[in-house]
Parts: C-alpha cells; structure tokens; sequence
C-alpha cells in the first residue's frame, strides 16, 4: 500500500518523481504528492487527491524544480483522502517532509504525548508523527538529520519505509525500512529510493534492496547504510536484468490485456529453462533446499492471499494427486490465527506471492519459521521481503506485474507449482520419469493452447457484451477446476465491480441455488476429466431453475453446447493442467465485462497492487 520515491543528485528531481510515480500508481491512488528543494533551498510541495493524473495538473499549472525531492502515492489507511492527509507530511516548522508507506501503531499515543508539548497537527495520519518527531529530536540537540531520524524510529511501532529530507540539510535524502519494501538506486553522483524498482529502473539499474532495520543516508558525494543502533551496514549492489519495455503497454489498451497475452511466452520460457534436457524432469537453478531437506518434509502448508491462495489451493489437489504428503491450503491472514498442527522441521511452508511484500504472507512466514518450518517461495519480485525471508525460492520469471488485478503471475504461479510438484514427487519416488515426461508434455503443449484461445478473442468480446449487465454471476468449477472458478469469480468482481461467486459446483444444491432465475449468469468449467459427467449433471441443475450457463467447454463436446447458453471452447487438455488453460477465457471474460461497464481496469477502485498491511 502506498508507493514512496525519493532522488538527490544533480538533476531536476520533479520529472524523475513524476515518472517514478507513474510507476508506482499500482501501489494506491486515493492522493499523491511531491514536495522538493528548490535551487534557493525552499521547500515547495504540490498535492492532489484522487488519481496521479490530478498532481500531474497541479504540478504543470504550477511548476516546481529542484535537485532533492520525494513523492508519493497514497492506499488510505489513516484519515480519509483528502488534501490534508496526502503526503508528504511535515512537522509544526514545515522543514521536515516526510513520505511514509505502512502503518505506524503507536500514533496515537504518541500524538498525544507530542500534543501536548505543543505540537500542532495538520493531517489525521499516523505518519505525520515522524515529521514531529524528528522537529523534537533536533530541538533536544540531535546532531543532524540521520541522528533525528534514529532518534524517531526509536519511539515508533509497526512497519514503515520512511523517505525524509530537510530544508537545513541541502544534501542529504535519508531512507529508512522496517518492514515494508524500500530499494535503492545508485547512478553517477545521484541516488533514488523507490517502494519498487520499476520506479527507478529507467534511470538506474544498479540496485540496493535495504533489509529491515536500516538506515540509508544519500549526500550529493556518496552514501552509507546502517542499523537502527548505528553500525555500518555494507549493501550489496545488484543489477537489473530484465527489459525496461516490460514496464510499457505494448500497444495493448490495458496492462491486463497485455499481461493476459504475455502468458503463452512466460510459460514457454520458464518450461525452457526448468525443464532438463531429457524432458523427464525439472532442475532449479536457484533453489536453495537440498534434496535431503525435502525428502523429510512429512507435511506442507500453502499460505497466500488473493489471486495467489487459488494458484496455491490448485497446488494442494496436485501435490496431494501426485506424491503422498499430506497438503493444506490457508489464506495467510487465517493461518496466524488458528492453532494448525505438525509445525516442525518436517514441514514444508510454501508461500505463493506476485510481490513477496504482502503483509499477511509474511506474518504467516515469520510464524511458521519460529516453529522450525522449511520455508520456500513461489514470488515474481527478485529480492522482496519474502524471498529473502525463505529457505529457497522458485521465481515465476513473470516480468513486472503493472495491472492491479493478477493475472501472469497466477499463471507464472500455477507453472512454479506444477514444476515443484514433478521434482517433489520425483524425489520421494512416486512419480516415475515416463509419468513425468507425460506431464511436462502436456504443460510443453499449454502456450499453443492459449494462443489458440487468444485467436477466439472475439467471440469473447461478443459474450461480455451479452452478459456485462447482470448484477451478479456464479462461477463453478470442480477437482482441478475449483480454485479457477473461484479465481475466475474474484477477477470479475476486482475489475467490473459485478459481484461473482465462486463455488464447488457439488455444492450448489446445499443453498446457493436458491438464488437461480432466469437473469442468472453462471460461468461453468466442464472441460473433459474426471468431473466431467458431474459437472454435467450440476449444469443441469442450473438449466432447470432457467439459469442462463455459460460453459467452458472442451473441443468437440457434444453434451455440452446442448445444456449451455453459450460456450466457449477451449483445446483438450489433461485434466491436472488445465487449470493452465480454462483460466484464459474468464481472465478474458472479465477484463471484456470490465470494458463494456468502462471500468478503469489496470486500476480498479479501493484496491492497492500490494498489501504491505495486514
Ligand atoms: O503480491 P501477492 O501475490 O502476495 O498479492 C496477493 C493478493 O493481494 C493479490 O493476488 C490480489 O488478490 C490481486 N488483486 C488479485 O488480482
């Protein structure tokens, strides 16, 4: 939740804040705000509420340049979005700008501690607390800015990444992280901090990801990190690697659609570069849990949120389909809550995430590793929190993922977890090499497959149109196919506002039937497999009540199209991995419903990239 950036150096740091908060827009677009030094070392500050494109505005109907500067892109959490509560926020002199993304939860508190030693507030967020706190720490003789700003982050609980400056101090950018995401950049006598590193990437690609618990303070001639206490720290710089094209559209309306198209190409070259050369197993480079490890794991919990929890909750029918663990799902914001069992060393905690920042992951993670859990992640972002918090990890090699609502990744999630599965199984010796070679065949198979339902677009198009008035829609799926129901249901509901559920399509006749008539939409996945004839009959169900179905079908299905009001058609597949494919045509489905409403889709309302909140 909420994007933060920051640039000392020799330019002009309004257009590389601009730009940097374009990029991080993802992360919440209630506010956003930029305060600089100008060349006369005074401070100016434009902000906006609503979208960045309102501070774009501002700041050209009201220009501001200098060579220090930090912006921001605001998820409310404290206070309502307004012009008060956008940051940068400041302290009682207005010399101290600060930006802030995550909570601070002592606030109060302190507040009212500072409150009464005078302080005046302007905003009612828990960051402002930081701008004052530092005014008090200066004032009781702390010897600059970097000494100030240790003084406050002692005083304050939660999880912050600070960017602060000082009208004072002319050249100094101070960084701080506790727990939610900062990275920064090192160019030629200039240096950035980001919430991310899409933000910056176009000007640097060398690149620090700060630990929690340091410090950083960029001048114009160098820089140093430490720790909260004051010892050095030394950062490691790492390069870059992936295409700054990635962070444009394509010529796609939308960064979904573009994402959504991306997919045939990341399967195809994550597939090239796990998979060995005689095609009847998988190898991780850079995967860190030794075989001796894995062979003892007696139990494997998968904790995620979102989008993430349905790649996940596929994985626990196919780990338990193809090896004997046993597997269990949890979102990751209830598994720190109940009391689950067999939390030892034999077990397996595999964390599913596009941004290794979100906050509920992690608490999970941190929970499961105080108990002496293995922890491996299936994470997009290269150095984010959760992969340097984990035993190993498998990346998903997805490129930058700008669309709010997920979609590459889940695919890119889904592969990982197929892939870890074949090597799991193939390790304990219940998957033998010809059973593999069968299955990484039909994952080879998968990219013409999504291409092929690319080229039907149209016809996709043409069945939004039809169905994106309906107030509500179920989505059914069973086996395999459950977790896509659901996923295909919450992309509908993120991007177009209709509300969709997902549901067990066994499940139906226990309640939710009810709520059938004619004006009904319901979304069924009866492509061919074990379910299959089930799933026929649960359609059935539905026909009756006069439900209007619109039906994932194999090829060349006879039964289908004689139930359904409308099919689309999908290549066959082998039951296990057409997850892969039947998710295309509902990503599809939902980003076309979203268009016909004239949804704003890369960005839907009330929603944040990353929830670095919990
Ligand atoms: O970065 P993560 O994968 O951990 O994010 C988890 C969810 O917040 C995310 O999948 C969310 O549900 C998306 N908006 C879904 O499209």
């Amino acid at each position: 939740m909420c994007g933060i950036i920051g640039y000392i150096g020799k330019k002009d740091a309004v257009p590389i804040i601009m730009r940097g908060l374009r990029r991080l827009e993802y992360r919440g677009y209630d506010s956003a705000g930029v305060s600089v030094l100008n060349h006369g070392c005074a401070i100016e500050m434009r902000k906006a509420v609503g979208v960045l494109d309102n501070l774009f505005s501002a700041v050209d109907k009201n220009p501001l340049a200098g060579p220090l500067g930090i912006g921001h892109t605001r998820w409310a959490t404290h206070g309502v979005p307004s012009s008060e509560n956008c940051h940068p926020h400041f302290d009682c002199t207005g010399n101290i700008m600060v930006v802030h993304n995550g909570i601070i939860e002592n606030f109060k508190e302190l507040k009212d501690e500072l409150i009464k030693k005078g302080h005046r507030f302007s905003s009612e967020t828990d960051t402002e607390i930081t701008a004052h706190l530092i005014e008090e720490a200066l004032s009781a003789g702390a010897a600059d800015l970097e000494a100030a700003v240790r003084a406050c982050i002692a005083r304050i609980e939660g999880s912050y990444a600070l960017g602060i400056f000082r009208k004072d101090e002319p050249h100094t950018l101070i960084g701080v992280r506790q727990g939610s995401p900062l990275v920064v950049g090192i160019g030629k006598d200039e240096y950035f901090i980001s919430s991310d590193v899409s933000a910056i990437v176009e000007s640097t690609r060398q690149i620090i990801y700060l630990d929690d618990g340091e410090i950083i303070t960029m001048k114009t001639g160098g820089y140093h990190i430490t720790d909260f206490k004051g010892n050095k720290v030394k950062g490691v710089v790492k390069k870059v690697t992936w295409d700054v094209e990635a962070l444009d559209k394509a010529g796609f309306e939308k960064y979904m659609l573009k994402e959504i198209h991306e997919q045939p190409n990341i399967i195809r070259q994550n597939l090239r570069m796990r998979v060995t050369k005689d095609k009847k197993g998988v190898a991780f480079d850079d995967f860190t849990i030794s075989d001796d490890v894995l062979k003892k794991i007696s139990k494997i919990y998968i904790v995620s949120c979102g989008t993430a929890y349905y790649a996940g909750f596929t994985g626990k029918y196919l780990m338990e389909h193809f090896t004997s663990l046993p597997v269990e799902i949890d979102l990751a914001s209830e598994f720190r809550y109940r009391k689950p069992k067999l939390l030892n060393e034999n077990t397996l905690i595999i964390a599913v995430s596009q941004s290794g920042e979100t906050a509920d992951t992690l608490a999970s993670v941190y929970e499961a590793k105080g108990k002496g859990c293995k922890v491996l992640a299936i994470c997009n972002v290269v150095g984010s929190t959760l992969t340097r918090e984990s035993d190993g990890t498998i990346y998903i090699n997805a490129g930058p993922e700008i669309s709010v609502a997920s979609t590459k990744a889940y695919t890119g999630q889904l592969l990982s977890i197929y892939l870890f599965t074949i090597y799991l199984a193939k390790l304990k010796g219940e998957m033998t090499a010809a059973a593999a070679a069968a299955l990484i065949k039909e994952l080879e198979a998968v990219p013409n497959k999504m291409e092929k339902i690319m080229r039907g677009e149209q016809e996709i198009i043409e069945i939004a149109k039809k169905y994106c008035k309906a107030k509500s829609a179920f989505y059914l799926g069973r086996g395999f196919n459950y977790p896509n129901a659901l996923e295909g249901a919450l992309k509908n509901k993120e991007i177009s506002y209709m509300h969709a559920e997902g549901y067990a399509a066994g499940e139906m006749k226990h309640g939710p039937i009810a709520l059938i008539d004619e004006n009904f939409p319901v979304v069924c996945i009866a492509t061919k497999g074990s379910t299959y004839d089930k799933m026929i009959s649960n359609m059935k169900e539905v026909e009756a009540r006069k439900g209007r179905i619109i039906a994932i079908s194999s090829n060349g299905d006879k039964n289908v199209p004689q139930i359904a009001e409308t099919v689309i058609s999908v290549p066959e597949t082998a039951e296990e991995v057409s997850p892969l494919v039947n998710i295309m045509p509902l990503q599809l489905l939902a980003y076309y419903i979203a268009q016909y409403k004239g949804c704003d889709i890369d960005k839907p309302r009330n929603l944040a990239k990353s929830v670095t909140v919990e």
